[in-house]
């Protein structure tokens, strides 16, 4: 007989069946706990809580693995594309050569994005955040595409559906940042690759080309990589749980990019590089910070430090930690929060609190020196953020969708008052 879980309410005794995974990952099963006994369980933050079962990607947060269908991280970003990994991620398996050429071709062909969806960028003010207008675009394009309202209409459809939104996303992207300047957008140019178009479409100006440097587009695909999915955090879970009610996929999209803006989450890239910022203007020592950061009256915290479930190091830190290097070594630039950016790191792993919390450098600690030393602005990195991680949004909406799994709807413990009859306002 299987494994099963056994839970006592009550005087009463309960057996719960057990789940395994594939990486030997254990969950206990309590999808009949309410109906069977009348209990719920709490879990804030969802720290301890399996929302669903998924084939897209594996994490071990203790032994800092990372693997995408099956895939380690790490020979994803040393030998793949980005367009090869989103193709993984969303059918499942590496394409051959022909798939991924047609995969290209529909990409493509669909960059372009509706004139009239161009006089949306003029209505927003110059100095909105651009995730904010990213967020906006992406839910607006179910407007232009109705057929996209239905979530089950048939694999081909969806996935024009899919290829549309990859395909259209660096062009949005790049118009977010073209307005926040004031200058006119560029338009997609179907002779480049995915990134160089991206590039392009943020750098270029009528009154100059811009010159695609492939240390750069080497170093953005890489990066794009390393963000593609990360199983159930909190973006994806968001799209996750607004497609569960058979929301369209732009509008999830768009509701995932609205998660991945908070600090806490895709937003600390941009929050890393602020920090680091205003530790060279006051002088560049670290220590104070560091003190900062552990004091519990001072709501500072270390950015790009910690993770919810890595407790040993992010596989991803480690990789752009180095492409970091190497990026800034081969256009010859020497930023100095490079410096910064190492010292607090060495100072952190070494000091009590952090390595009693099991706290490390995440994802968004390098990424941003990255950012900057491709002349991406701040505002943009989050959004570099996105454009990484659609891929895994698109795919865990796929799943979800195709696994016809249940609305989500969570359940709570009601502490406020008790039953009670309202009061005329006059004998308040
Ligand atoms: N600086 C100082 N203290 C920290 C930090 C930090 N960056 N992160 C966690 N702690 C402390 C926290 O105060 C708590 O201490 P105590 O046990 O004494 O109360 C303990 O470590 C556990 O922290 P937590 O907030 O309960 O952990 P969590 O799993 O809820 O939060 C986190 C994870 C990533 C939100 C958090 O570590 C954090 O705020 N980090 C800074 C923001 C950041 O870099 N976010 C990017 C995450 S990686 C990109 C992504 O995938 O989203």
């Amino acid at each position: 007989m299987s494994e099963q879980a056994e839970i006592i309410l009550e005087g009463k005794s309960h057996k719960l069946p057990i789940v395994v995974g594939t990486e030997n990952e254990k969950a206990i099963d309590i999808n009949n706990l309410r109906s069977e006994t009348g209990y719920i369980t709490l879990d804030s933050g969802y720290k301890n809580t399996g929302a669903t079962v998924s084939a897209i990607t594996f994490l071990d947060g203790e032994e800092g693995i990372l693997s995408y269908r099956g895939y380690p991280i790490e020979q994803l970003a040393e030998r793949s594309d980005f367009i090869e990994v989103a193709y993984l991620l969303i059918k499942g398996e590496l394409p051959t050569k022909q798939q991924l050429d047609e995969f290209y071709e529909a990409i493509t062909m669909h960059t372009l994005i509706h004139e009239d969806i161009r006089k949306f960028y003029g209505a927003f003010p110059t100095f909105a955040h651009p995730m904010g207008v990213v967020s906006s675009v992406t839910s607006a394009l179910s407007t232009f595409y109705p057929e996209s309202l239905n979530p089950h209409r048939g694999e081909e459809k969806i996935f024009l559906t899919i290829t549309r939104l990859l395909a259209k996303f660096p062009t949005i992207a790049a118009w977010a940042y073209k307005h926040s300047i004031g200058h006119p957008v560029v338009y997609p140019k179907n002779k480049l690759g995915y990134v160089e178009n991206f590039l392009n479409m943020m750098f270029s100006m009528p009154t100059d080309e811009y010159e695609i440097d492939p240390v750069v587009v080497n170093a953005l695909d890489k990066l794009l990589i390393l963000h593609a999915d990360h199983e159930q955090n909190c973006s994806t879970s968001t799209v996750r749980l607004a497609g569960s009610s058979q929301a369209n996929l732009y509008s999830s999209i768009a509701a995932g990019i609205t998660a991945l803006w908070g600090p806490l989450h895709g937003g600390a890239n941009q929050e890393v590089i602020e920090m680091l910022d205003r530790i060279r203007e006051d002088g560049g020592s670290v220590d104070k910070w560091i003190a900062k950061a552990k004091d519990k009256n001072d709501p500072f915290r270390l950015m790009g430090f910690g993770h919810r479930v890595y407790k040993n190091f992010d596989p991803r830190a480690k990789i752009i930690k180095k492409a970091c290097d190497d990026v800034l070594n081969r256009l010859g630039i020497k930023d100095p929060v490079l410096e910064i950016a190492k010292k607090l790191e060495e100072v952190a792993l070494n000091d009590e609190y952090f390595v009693e919390r099991k706290l490390y450098p995440n994802v968004d600690f390098y990424s941003g020196i990255i950012y900057r030393a491709m002349g991406i602005p701040k505002d943009m990195f989050t959004v570099l953020f996105a454009v990484g991680r659609l891929p895994g949004w698109i795919a865990q909406w796929k799943e979800m969708t195709v696994n016809k799994e249940p609305i989500g709807r969570p359940r709570q413990i009601y502490v406020g008052s008790k039953s009670r009859d309202y009061i005329n306002i006059a004998d308040r």
